[in-house]
């Protein structure tokens, strides 16, 4: 089944500090944003009517912005505002809230000091990302051909645009040949993180995870260090070069949009998700829901 198009859908979107008709909520083509990529988002979950991390991902929003060149015209707290106020108009329960801002049209070629910032908020129902059933069995990766950028390339801090244009590439490729996902290795060959995740390896018991230092430090990735720290599990952030994922006995991908998903293969590699896997999985349920988790203490 298509599912309905996104911008055909009912509600309200918040938009440059008032909300308009979902199907309104529309910029002009010739929009800085969309030609050369001056835009920065955000992508949150919704759990039980509370949205989890939100001045996390605001802060990060405005931090975002700050990194292209731009500031938004709405600080921290009126975006965090703004962003409850979408969810309770939409009435959404377990959602996905897309926070997004640009450049407007004032000025189009390569400089654009005169034009205008819009920001917009859109939330829909969306339950889960990746399928329980493919979650339980563990996604398949493909190991993407492009890299994830060195920072004196690109503002690879930045939650920009910009920097997805390779990873819809890389996706795309993976989905082709069969797979869920696409992993990236950074320009030095080190694994760096899925096209919209971070990524964690189970070895020896301990967690291993690349140092964030040319990809976006998850907001969930740092939610998962601390809760492996809960448990006891000692973890290591550290350069991991691709022959390490012959070592590993689990791996999983953390994000807003991914949860924990636990990977069963990786090219020609084979893992089986275990006991880690699930433990943090449930952990991670319990805190974004804010339940006792079912996992064995
Ligand atoms: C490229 C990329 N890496 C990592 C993440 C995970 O970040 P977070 O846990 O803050 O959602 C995301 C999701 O936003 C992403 O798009």
């Amino acid at each position: 089944m298509v599912p309905k198009p996104f911008h055909d859908r009912d509600g309200d979107i918040w938009y440059n500090g008032v909300f308009v008709p979902w199907r309104e909520a529309n910029l002009h083509v010739l929009s800085h944003g969309l030609h050369y990529a001056s835009c920065v988002f955000e992508g949150i979950r919704v759990y039980n009517g509370s949205v989890y991390a939100l001045t996390e991902h605001s802060a990060r929003l405005v931090q975002s912005a700050e990194l292209m060149g731009f500031t938004l015209p709405y600080g921290v707290g009126e975006l965090d505002a703004a962003t409850q106020a979408t969810v309770a108009r939409q009435g959404i329960r377990d959602g996905y809230v897309r926070p997004v801002a640009w450049r407007g049209s004032e000025m189009m070629g390569v400089s654009a000091q005169q034009n205008a910032i819009h920001v917009a908020i859109a939330v829909w129902e969306w339950p889960s990302y990746f399928s329980p059933e493919a979650r339980m069995a563990g996604i398949r990766l493909q190991t993407a051909t492009w890299r994830r950028p060195s920072p004196e390339c690109a503002p690879t801090q930045a939650k920009a645009a910009g920097l997805y244009m390779i990873c819809t590439l890389s996706k795309h490729a993976a989905e082709a040949a069969g797979c869920h996902d696409a992993l990236m290795l950074d320009y030095r060959g080190l694994i760096a993180e899925a096209t919209g995740a971070n990524v964690f390896l189970v070895i020896d018991g301990k967690l291993h995870t690349p140092i964030p230092d040319c990809f976006l430090d998850g907001i969930t990735r740092r939610s998962i260090i601390n809760l492996a720290k809960r448990r006891g599990l000692e973890v290591i952030e550290r350069a991991i070069p691709p022959d390490d994922l012959r070592l590993a006995d689990e791996v999983f991908l953390t994000g807003s949009a991914a949860e924990v998903t636990p990977v069963g293969q990786i090219d020609a590699l084979h893992f089986t998700p275990g006991q880690i896997s699930r433990t943090l999985m449930e952990d991670y349920d319990a805190l974004v829901r804010n339940v006792p988790s079912q996992a064995a203490a």
